[in-house]
């Protein structure tokens, strides 16, 4: 059998480490696609001369050419503009919207049978964006932003409780932006909910709060640091753990950006659900229950996505 073939649409700092993850875990045959000459041919090569001494078997090649993603099992876009410090992802919107429209008629028109994964920001607006401007059915896009979000998450509740990051569970939904809405009762330190923590007396509300808010500003907080563009590596190493999901039929539960049409209450939107990842892309948003505070926060952080979708009916009017 072929080996599956994943194309990376953006050769920049998550594409090259896409690239690198995707061959060394042996996922497939790696294209990577950039506008910039030279930067994803250099990439590929770098990487396959990583491989003799890795070990792994992937083939990898650079292009400028969407005709070279043909018949990719696997798209995951990068292509656009990262933030720098002081900007919000909203910022990147008008620039970002017209690279998805090249984007999106790239993959229509050579990979139509991917499995898309989004990760350009302003997340919710570009992978909505995407979708319409690819045709593909709506369970094969999504956006990746809830894998990393709760990532933060559980990053930061590890350090708190002194425990292995993967004894920690966290649950992130909504918007990927300064409303998503990362749920206490919905994570967990060995299944133990997190506010059953509080009581237990292992931790304060106060702690608690504050380390929802760093993960809010996880993304901002890294800008900070780098000054020269964004995350990278967790980006990257979550959205590969959702194309393997796909390529193997995990059945994985995780939290992305998906269509939802009266799912959670959401009419035609993408926003941060919890779903199921498996051969059938998108297989199941899971409907859970929110209570009046979560349900609160979930919509406030709706509607922030929803004005930029309007933003770009605004500006591209196929999209209205
Ligand atoms: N088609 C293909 N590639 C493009 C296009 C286009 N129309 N426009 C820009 N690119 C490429 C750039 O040449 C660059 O190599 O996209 C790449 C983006 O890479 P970086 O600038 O390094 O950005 P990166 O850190 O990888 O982030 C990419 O993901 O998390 C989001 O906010 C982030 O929107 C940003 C995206």
């Amino acid at each position: 059998m072929a080996r599956p073939k994943i194309a990376l649409i953006g050769a920049g700092q998550i594409g090259g480490t896409l690239a690198h993850l995707a061959a060394m875990k042996e996922l497939g045959d790696v294209v990577l696609f950039d506008i910039a000459e030279g930067i994803p041919e250099g990439k590929s090569l770098d990487i396959a001369e990583s491989g003799p001494s890795e070990g792994f078997d992937a083939k990898l090649k650079g292009t400028q050419d969407y005709a070279d993603i043909a018949g990719a099992d696997v798209c995951i876009v990068t292509a656009g503009v990262p933030r720098k410090p002081g900007m919000s992802r909203d910022d990147l919107l008008g620039i970002n919207l017209k690279v998805m429209k090249s984007v999106g008629e790239g993959i229509r028109d050579n990979a139509p049978d991917a499995f898309v994964i989004c990760i350009t920001n302003p997340l919710d607006a570009m992978v909505w964006a995407l979708q319409k401007f690819s045709g593909l059915p709506a369970n094969k896009v999504c956006g990746m932003a809830g894998v990393l979000d709760s990532a933060r998450f559980r990053h930061f509740l590890s350090l708190e409780f002194g425990v292995s990051m993967k004894d920690v569970t966290a649950f992130v939904l909504g918007g990927h932006g300064d409303t998503m809405v990362p749920s206490l009762r919905y994570s967990t330190v060995a299944g133990i909910p997190l506010p059953d923590l509080i009581e237990m007396g292992w931790t304060t509300k106060e702690k608690m709060d504050a380390i929802v808010q760093r993960t809010r500003d996880g993304g901002a907080e890294i800008v900070g640091l780098l000054k020269t563009g964004s995350a990278y590596y967790a980006p990257a190493t979550s959205a590969i753990e959702m194309a393997e999901a796909y390529l193997k039929d995990q059945k994985r539960v995780l939290p992305c950006a998906a269509h939802c049409d009266g799912d959670l209450g959401v009419k035609d939107m993408y926003v941060g659900v919890p779903t199921v990842i498996g051969a059938g892309g998108i297989e199941k948003v899971v409907n859970i229950k929110l209570n009046k505070e979560e349900q609160e926060m979930f919509d406030t952080s709706v509607k922030a996505v929803q004005g930029l979708v309007e933003a770009c009916k605004g500006i591209d009017s196929t999209l209205a």
